[in-house]
């Protein structure tokens, strides 16, 4: 059996809604199961309100878990109380999308960066060595650690909070939309930033994104959410060659393409999203979906391996 950093089986986390006697509740992820191997980028893309951020934090243990399992390294991590947490932290870290609300604005970077690493009983010396190689790799001068949070461009803070997440060495990071805050062309030297770092030190990370270009350039694999479920996940090439969801190929098709003929093929993801409180019965995409049939509207198809490593839950498949 192949060794996994993480594991989550049928996931779930609803959150109960006031004013409703406590009956209702939304479903923010709604029985996810998925694996992330050592050294390997796992994409999740999704429109905006599927669970891709609910995902990052109950792999992280940062929320309450309604339902399933999470494990890390081999342990399950799913009932671990807030002691029991602290021990395995510093090897999980995440990045944010905006940066300028990661780092305390009182406190000049260095000192932030430091804090890490005195409230995880890292040596001086060891710390200093590692914040100097860090801001090699992230390419910035060190008198940058002077400045406060403020005097720093988005993309600079960026690679900082990239800089504070590696300083643990952690086994695990997630990474919700790191880029989506960013210039387009700052977006690239992150990614490319991105790209070097997993090379140098064989991270594992999960990569959120709504943008599946974003992470086309980045992962290993992606997985495809819709209203708190995955309902295709593949290797990158695989999804990207023969992607078979209709919701997957309705988000590849809404980035303009260059080639003329994928035109004719469009699917307009048209249609209200169904509320994650009264999920409807059958398919959750069933109404969007332009190739739906009564049985779609009926019964919710299961994620099924296609092909090695392929996933689909389609009843088209
Ligand atoms: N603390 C909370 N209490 C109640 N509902 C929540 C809470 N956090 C998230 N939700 C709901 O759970 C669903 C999933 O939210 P989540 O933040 O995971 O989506 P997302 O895919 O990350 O979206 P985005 O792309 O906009 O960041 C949404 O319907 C959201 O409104
Ligand atoms: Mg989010």
């Amino acid at each position: 059996m192949r060794d996994f950093i993480v594991r989550a089986e049928g996931l779930k986390k609803h959150y109960p809604l006031s004013g409703e006697g406590g009956r209702k509740k939304l479903h923010a992820l709604d029985g996810v199961s998925l694996t992330i191997q050592q050294g390997e980028i796992l994409g999740i893309v999704g429109e905006s309100g599927c669970g891709k951020s609910t995902l990052g934090r109950c792999l992280l243990r940062l929320t309450d878990i309604t339902a399933g399992k999470v494990y890390f390294d081999g342990a399950d991590i799913t009932d671990h109380d807030r002691r029991a947490l602290k021990n395995i932290r510093r090897n999980m870290q995440m990045i944010f999308q905006n940066p300028y609300s990661s780092f305390d604005p009182k406190y000049k970077l260095g000192t932030s960066l430091r804090e890490v690493g005195k409230v995880n009983d890292i040596k001086e010396e060891v710390l200093e060595e590692r914040i100097k190689r860090l801001m090699e790799y992230i390419n910035l001068p060190g008198d940058m650690l002077d400045r406060r949070p403020s005097e720093l461009s988005g993309g600079q803070l960026q690679r900082l909070a990239i800089a504070r997440a590696l300083l643990l060495e952690p086994r695990f990071i997630v990474a919700d939309e790191p880029v989506s805050a960013l210039d387009v062309s700052v977006q690239a030297q992150i990614l490319n930033l991105l790209t070097d770092l997993r090379k140098e030190f064989n991270m594992t990370m999960l990569f959120i994104s709504h943008e599946m270009t974003v992470v086309e350039h980045l992962c290993d694999r992606v997985a495809v959410m819709y209203l708190g479920r995955i309902v295709e996940t593949a290797p990158t090439r695989k999804l990207f060659s023969g992607l078979l969801h209709p919701y997957t190929r309705a988000l590849i098709r809404s980035v303009p393409r260059s080639h003329p003929d994928e035109e004719c093929e469009r699917i307009i993801l048209s249609g209200e999203i169904p509320s994650a409180i009264d999920l409807p019965k059958g398919c959750r995409f069933a109404k969007r979906c332009p190739r739906a049939t009564a049985l779609c509207f009926e019964s919710e198809p299961e994620l099924t391996e296609i092909e090695d490593g392929h996933y689909v839950a389609c009843f088209e498949q």
